[in-house]
């Protein structure tokens, strides 16, 4: 397999659908990878998945470079996508362009960053400097305290307008794909037909050209609250118990480790 890049991830529009993931350390990045993940995104939910927060919105820029840094070591076909947290990118364009390119220097392909209309002065700006950029509208974590919850966005005619004005000003600014998180499947079919760049959607029905799933759901690793719309693809959480509780119970027996000449 190629080397993702944007150009073929773009390409793929109406040709196969993309199943991607988020990995946040090199160990989950190297085996999505050589699975065959074509994207791989460093979320901002490391602060639900990794860090033990109930929101994405104390995630740091150091953590996301960081856990950026590992995943791009890690990987050698995938697109890389940094998420870029909360904060990193309310507080002035200029500080916003360079926590970009701070994440591109430690080894993302292309940056994430939440909204729509209100953001795409800033998307223009990173994609005129040559910093790909993928939007994300619908439901964006980091306004859970605006939504009062994580809630289901575009339920009514003229909030689904809203988010299609979001995704189309989005894509005239110049990101390469749009995230399309938690809104019906009907209006996720209706951006993915209307844009020209690929949905990938999150919570959004089967249309889009592409899908994410958290890596912590889709393996099973989760134990908490795991949203309606995931499948399970494994049980991590219960197998590394299970080898947790039989190394303590060899330890404790004295079967384990054996004797060493
Ligand atoms: O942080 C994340 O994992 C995300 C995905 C849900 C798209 O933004």
């Amino acid at each position: 397999m190629k080397k993702w890049t944007v150009a073929t991830f773009q390409a793929a529009k109406g040709q196969m659908r993309l199943g991607c993931c988020t990995a946040y350390d090199a160990c989950f990045a190297r085996l999505a990878d050589e699975a065959g993940v074509p994207c791989i995104l460093i979320g901002d939910s490391m602060g639900m998945t990794m860090l033990g927060y109930s929101t994405t919105l104390p995630v740091r820029m150091e953590e996301t470079l960081s856990a950026t840094a590992a995943v791009a070591r890690a990987v050698k076909d995938a697109l890389v996508v940094a998420d870029m947290p909360f904060g990193s990118y309310q507080c002035g364009d200029d500080r916003a362009m360079a926590n970009a390119v701070a994440c591109l220097q430690a080894g993302a392909d292309a940056v994430k960053l939440e909204g729509g209309t209100r953001v795409c002065g800033l998307i223009r700006r990173m994609t005129e400097a040559g910093i790909p950029v993928l939007g994300h509208v619908g439901m964006t974590p980091q306004s859970v305290n605006a939504y009062g919850g994580f809630k289901t966005q575009g339920k009514t005619r003229e909030d689904a307008d809203r988010v299609i004005g979001d995704a189309k000003a989005v894509e005239a600014a110049g990101a390469f794909a749009v995230t399309l998180e938690c809104v019906p499947s009907e209006l996720a079919a209706q951006i993915t037909a209307a844009l020209r760049i690929p949905t990938v959607g999150i919570g959004a029905g089967p249309v889009c050209d592409a899908q994410w799933l958290v890596m912590h759901d889709l393996l099973g690793l989760n134990e908490g609250h795991v949203p309606s719309f995931v499948k399970k693809y494994a049980d991590l959480a219960a197998e590394a118990k299970r080898a947790f509780a039989s190394y303590v119970a060899e330890v404790a027996a004295g079967t384990f480790p054996p004797p060493r000449s």
